[in-house]
């Protein structure tokens, strides 16, 4: 029978380090990792990386899952784990580490990881599939979109929308009340000062576009 207690990490690389040490602090049991076929038989931190996407199914009944691949300009490979998951019948966990606070006015979607000393405020939603990344706060009745990556530090401040598939950068700000369209790439240390309605790669202070998507 499956236990909700009891997690298989699909990607077995640095977010994974971070993840194992949330999990830990929120108590579930870790059985173990899938990830490439070359790493199959080695461990992280003392876990064994127990297979590839292809043994996914071997847990179904044993495990949620939670989907450990960080994810910088491109949330594709995220995505599809989530989707392939999905289709075995696989379901996530939603884990939220003992040092953040989540209000209890807030929602969080499944298979989104809130990290260490992260910040989830009153009357704000987070999508499916999110990583809210150590120390970043999620201000009042933001609404954050299905698998975007909050990093480190970043600051959502209150009434901001963001898209799916975003990525904001280690200490960026988005002052209140603005949008970020899906897709979207902000660099580490951007001030987003307007809503953001084209396709791209932001940087600076104003952010303004670099690379367009
Ligand atoms: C946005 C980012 C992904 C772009 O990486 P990249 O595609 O390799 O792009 P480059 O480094 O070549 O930079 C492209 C342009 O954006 C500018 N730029 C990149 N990062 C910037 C930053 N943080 N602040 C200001 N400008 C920045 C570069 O100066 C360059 O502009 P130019 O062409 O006028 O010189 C990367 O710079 C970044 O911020 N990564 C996020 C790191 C982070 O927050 N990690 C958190 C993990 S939890």
């Amino acid at each position: 029978m499956r236990d909700p207690n009891n997690i298989v990490l699909v990607g077995g690389g640095g977010h994974c380090k971070s993840v194992i040490d949330v999990a830990e602090s929120a108590g579930y049991t870790i059985l173990g990792i899938l990830d490439m076929p070359e790493y199959v038989g080695s461990s992280v931190l003392g876990y064994p990386v127990v297979g590839t996407d292809e043994d996914l199914v071997k847990y179904v009944d044993k495990a949620l899952f939670i989907v450990t691949v960080g994810h910088i300009k491109d949330a594709y490979l995220r995505i599809r784990l989530h989707e392939h998951i999905q289709s075995v019948g696989g379901r996530l966990a939603t884990i939220v580490a003992s040092t953040a606070h989540v209000s209890r006015y807030a929602s969080i979607g499944e298979g989104s990881v809130v990290l260490h000393n992260a910040m989830v405020n009153a009357n704000a939603h987070i999508g499916k599939g999110c990583i809210i990344n150590t120390f970043a706060n999620i201000e009042h009745d933001a609404v954050i979109g299905d698998f975007c990556h909050i990093s480190t530090g970043a600051m959502v401040n209150g009434n901001c929308t963001v898209g799916q598939g975003v990525f904001l950068g280690s200490q960026s700000v988005m002052v209140n009340g603005i949008g970020i369209m899906d897709s979207c790439v902000i660099a580490a240390g951007s001030v987003v000062r307007k809503n953001i309605v084209k396709k791209g790669i932001y940087s600076g202070n104003p952010a303004l576009l670099k690379i367009k998507l």
